[in-house]
């Protein structure tokens, strides 16, 4: 596998030091609120558990799968719902957990899709930001990195499925998704 990488982008304990930062900011924010963290599968279930546990304030978890349609290195913006969430998110303070934003396409579908189900609040916060390649105007409420327009792989990202053990954050060569 690690011939397939370009570089360590950001590295385990990088990250490490900035999920302790989002999870203390959110512990702050949500104080009394028992929020309901949402893990988008596969890609931020790595970064999830991480963050949960950096959250030292009461909270509920739930997990929802899609899949987007088309090239697999990039997102049209129609999204399926392979797995839904397991209750009711009626007046509950909502997170939903991303690994990474890129077009915004398919974090647009499930906050616009979460939203009509009457959530209090629905709050995103992911590890990494792609601001550059934005086709949708969404930012997220809590980010742990913007990053350049690298493809990239590693704790928790794959490409075709592959990577996602990697501890770091690492830059994929580009002759491997080309
Ligand atoms: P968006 O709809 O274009 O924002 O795409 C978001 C999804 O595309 C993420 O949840 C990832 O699954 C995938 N994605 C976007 N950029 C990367 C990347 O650099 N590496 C791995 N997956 C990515």
């Amino acid at each position: 596998m690690i011939n397939d990488i370009v570089k360590v982008l950001i590295s385990k304990e990088e990250i490490t030091k900035k999920v302790n930062e989002l999870g203390a900011l959110i512990s702050k924010d949500y104080k009394g609120k028992n929020p309901l963290l949402i893990c988008i599968l596969k890609g931020s279930c790595i970064f999830f558990a991480d963050l949960v546990r950096a959250v030292k304030i009461p909270l509920e978890i739930d997990f929802l799968a899609v899949s987007s349609y088309g090239a697999s290195a990039t997102t049209t913006g129609e999204v399926k719902v392979v797995k839904d969430l397991d209750k009711s998110i009626d007046g509950r303070h909502v997170i939903i957990v991303e690994d990474i934003v890129d077009t915004g396409l398919t974090l647009n579908f499930i906050k616009q899709m979460l939203m009509r189900r009457n959530t209090l609040s629905t709050k995103i916060c992911t590890l990494l930001d792609k601001p550059s390649r934005r086709k949708l105007q969404i930012s997220p409420d809590y980010t742990g990195f913007e990053v350049e327009n690298h493809f990239l792989v590693g704790y928790g990202l794959d490409y075709a499925e592959k990577y996602r053990n990697l501890p770091d954050v690492c830059i994929l060569k580009p002759e491997i998704y080309q």
